[in-house]
Parts: C-alpha cells; structure tokens; sequence
C-alpha cells in the first residue's frame, strides 16, 4: 500500500487516500468517531461514521486513544470546519499501536513537561521548532560550502580550556583530568595551516551554574575560522552568514514561524548592511538611556537589552575592552586597551548569538596573557606551537545554534531550541 503525507493529501484535495501517523485528538459518538491524525508534516481532521464501516473498523476507532498509532484510506473532501480545512471520510482504519492513557494533557507544568520532554517533542510546536532549526543547519551547510569551506571534526574530549577553567565539565579519563570542549576554536585553529577555510558544529559543554532563559550547559556551536583574514573580512562573513541563514528560513519555513507566532516578513528584512557600534559607544548610548555603566565592564543582559532596543536589526558591537575577553584575541593597535573582537546581539533581547575575533598571532603576547589570566601555560603548549611554525593572520567566530533558534522561533526559553535540553537542574530524560 502506498501512503502519502497529511500534507499531500491536503494539497491533492480530493481522491481516495492512505495515511499513516498518530492520533493527535479524537472525539467518538454513537454514530461517529472524529480522529485527528498527526504525521511529521500537518494534521488532518478524519471521521469514520459507524454506518459506513465493518464492525471491527468501528470497534477499533471506537477504542482509540490519543497518541495511538494508524493506518488509514478515505476519501478526501474540503471541509472548512475541519482545522486544516480538509477532512477524511474513512474507509480503512487500522490500529498499528494502541495507546495507553497519554501521560501529557492540558494545564501541566513546566517541570513535568521537562519529565516527559521524550514525549512532549512530538507537540506541533516543538515540531516546528525542530524543522525550523534543521533548515538552519541545512543554510549555515550550504553557506560555508557555496564560500569554499571545509567542514571539520575537532575533538570534544580535550586538556587545554578555551573559554576559561571555571566553566569546564571535568571527566575521569583514564585515572587523568580532562575536560569537555567549550569551544572547537583552538582546534579549528590549527587546522586552518592545513586547509585555510574550516568550519564545525560541536556539542559544546558549559558548567555555567546560569539559570536564566539563554544558557543550557550543552548546546551546539557553529564555529568558522579563516587563515589570511582580517577583522573586516571576519565582520564580512558573520553578515554574509546571518543574511544567508534569515533569507532561507523566512522562504522554506512560513507555516511553522506562523505556528509559532514569528511573522516571516520580519525575518526577510534581516540581511546586511547590519549595524555596528564599538563598545565605548555602547557604553555612551547607554548612558544617553540613564543606564550608566563604568568603562571596562562587560555587558550585562539588562544592557544588551537597552542597546538592542534602538535597532530592528541584529547588532555587531566590536571592540570590548581587553580584560573582559579571552587570552586569544588580538590587541588592537589603534587603541591599546581594546581588542580585536565582536560580539553580535539578537534583535528583541534574544542576545548574544555570536563571539568572533581576529587572533593574537605572536606566541610572545599570547605566553602573557595565558599568565595574566591564570592559565598554565604548559597546557597550551601544542597551541602556542601554531605561532611558532608559520604563523599567519586569521580570525573566526562561534555562533550558538540554539541562541539563533530561539531568535528565529520566538520562544519564551532556550530550553524549547534543543530536544533535550542539559541544565543546572536538568540531565534526564
Ligand atoms: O562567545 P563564546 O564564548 O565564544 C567562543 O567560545 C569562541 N571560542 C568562539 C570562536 O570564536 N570560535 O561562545 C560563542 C557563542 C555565544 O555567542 C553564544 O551564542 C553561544 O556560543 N553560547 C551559548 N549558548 C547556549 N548556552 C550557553 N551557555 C552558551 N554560551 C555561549
Ligand atoms: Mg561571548
């Protein structure tokens, strides 16, 4: 038998059809039994009238529950009650898998949601988040490709910190320390003196002890880095990708941005030019606003917040002060107490969705900075090795995956950007 998807069928209209999927409402009477089937595509109202079939069809639709699993053949017809606007009259009904009792109904907690997240993904929500979220990953792919990249699989079990100790998992390998990758960069770094144009997605793992609606303690990285590039070039290729990836969603995922209440219009008008500001006029606009911060101190989200207020457009903030960033990023020689970085910031207070700088190239300064901010430096020691063998100017970025859904798909909580989400609170199911 040939099945074809809930969306098909609604495109075709008209016919005789077969379908597979799961019930996602039912509703029976004496006479009928409304069944609302839910395939990875759409839903589609169906009634089997008990007049119409055998009495097996009529006792199996009778007795199923939410969730079960079907086969069915009906033929087609508009109907404009129904809540995709067509419906079923079945003719064929078969129970694949009967249900018991759903666990999840109406009015449940967050928390128990969290409980039964390995069944609550299949809400149409969540579905929509996840295809939406696919086609993210499938843009940022082809962008990289399309720009003569190559994709990379660095390592996640490592010895050296990227992003400072405090926040690195600590793992028993082998009766010896190791920890889990914070971010691929000082990989992909190195493999940029092979193949100058790299990028990767990695699990990335933060002991950040963070509760707040845009931190998870796993999560997924988009990282590039680029041999013989610049700041400007570096600027260029967030912008490129940030256009790429708000263009492709705003065309290939309308039905599930209106489900989950983004208008699609909103993210076509993402594309370069973006604006950008540096930190110290970050911290000027902000004292405009009455939000008066000290030079030196990193943005807060309350900050990010009133900055991005000004703008309907993602916000490149370049330049941050030297002792708020990491050990790798290079000093700017027009202004000695700022680095050669960029931080890009959400519309609507999402946030932060990307870290980029270009990097220290001289081991000499790098060997300082590792002391200055507490590292042993023979940790870094393979690191420094990639100053000492033919070192050439570069730079590349990290883009949270989950940051830029949660964006794009408007949620309430980064939790709802991943299928399992890891929190302080939160490593099961
Ligand atoms: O700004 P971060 O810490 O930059 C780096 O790790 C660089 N080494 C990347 C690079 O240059 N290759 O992290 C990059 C991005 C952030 O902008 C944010 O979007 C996301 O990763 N991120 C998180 N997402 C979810 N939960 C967390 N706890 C996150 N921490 C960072
Ligand atoms: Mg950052």
């Amino acid at each position: 038998m040939e099945f074809i998807t809930v969306a098909d069928a609604i495109k075709k209209g008209t016919g005789h059809v077969h379908l597979r999927g799961w019930v996602y409402r039912e509703r029976k009477s004496n006479a009928f039994a409304f069944v609302v089937l839910r395939d990875r595509t759409n839903i589609l109202q169906c009634v089997i009238k008990k007049e119409n079939v055998s009495a097996e069809i009529w006792g199996a639709a009778e007795s199923v529950l939410i969730e079960s699993s079907v086969e069915l053949g009906g033929t087609l017809k508009e109907d404009k009650r129904a809540p995709t606007g067509f419906e079923v009259e079945v003719d064929e009904f078969k129970i694949v898998h009967k249900a018991e009792r759903f666990p999840i109904t109406k009015d449940q907690s967050t928390e128990d949601l969290l409980d039964k997240r390995h069944l609550w993904i299949r809400s149409r929500e969540l579905t929509a988040v996840w295809k939406v979220k696919a086609e993210i990953l499938r843009a940022c792919r082809d962008f990289f490709t399309k720009e003569g990249y190559f994709e990379t699989t660095p390592p996640i079990i490592t010895g050296s910190s990227c992003e400072g100790g405090s926040t690195m998992f600590h793992v028993d390998y082998f009766g010896e320390e190791v920890f889990l990758g914070q971010s691929a960069q000082l990989y992909l770094e190195a493999m940029i003196f092979s193949l100058e144009k790299v990028w990767a997605l990695t699990p990335t793992f933060r002991a950040e002890p963070s509760k707040t609606s845009r931190h998870l303690t796993e999560f997924w990285m988009l990282e590039g880095e680029t041999a013989w590039q610049d700041f400007e070039g570096l600027v260029q290729l967030e912008q490129g990708l940030l256009t790429v990836i708000c263009q492709h969603v705003a065309k290939h995922c309308r039905d599930e941005l209106t489900l989950l209440g983004r208008d699609y219009r909103e993210l076509e008008k993402i594309k370069a030019p973006f604006p950008r500001i540096t930190y110290t006029e970050a911290i000027e606009m902000l004292k405009k606003d009455g939000i008066s911060i000290p030079w030196g101190k990193d943005l807060r989200t309350i900050e990010e917040e009133a900055l991005v207020k000004h703008y309907d457009k993602p916000l490149w903030v370049t330049g941050y002060p030297k002792e708020i960033k990491a050990f790798y990023m290079k000093d700017d020689p027009n202004d000695a107490r700022v680095v050669k970085c960029c931080d890009v910031l959400a519309p609507e207070g999402y946030g932060e969705i990307i870290g980029s700088s270009e990097r220290e190239t001289d081991v000499n300064i790098l060997i300082k900075k590792l002391k200055m901010s507490g590292e042993k430096v023979e940790h870094y020691n393979w690191y420094l090795d990639l100053r000492r063998y033919g070192s050439v100017p570069h730079s590349g970025f990290g883009l949270g995956i989950e940051r830029v859904v949660r964006w794009i798909c408007k949620l309430e909580s980064i939790r709802d950007a991943i299928p399992f989400p890891r929190t302080i609170k939160r490593s099961t199911p």
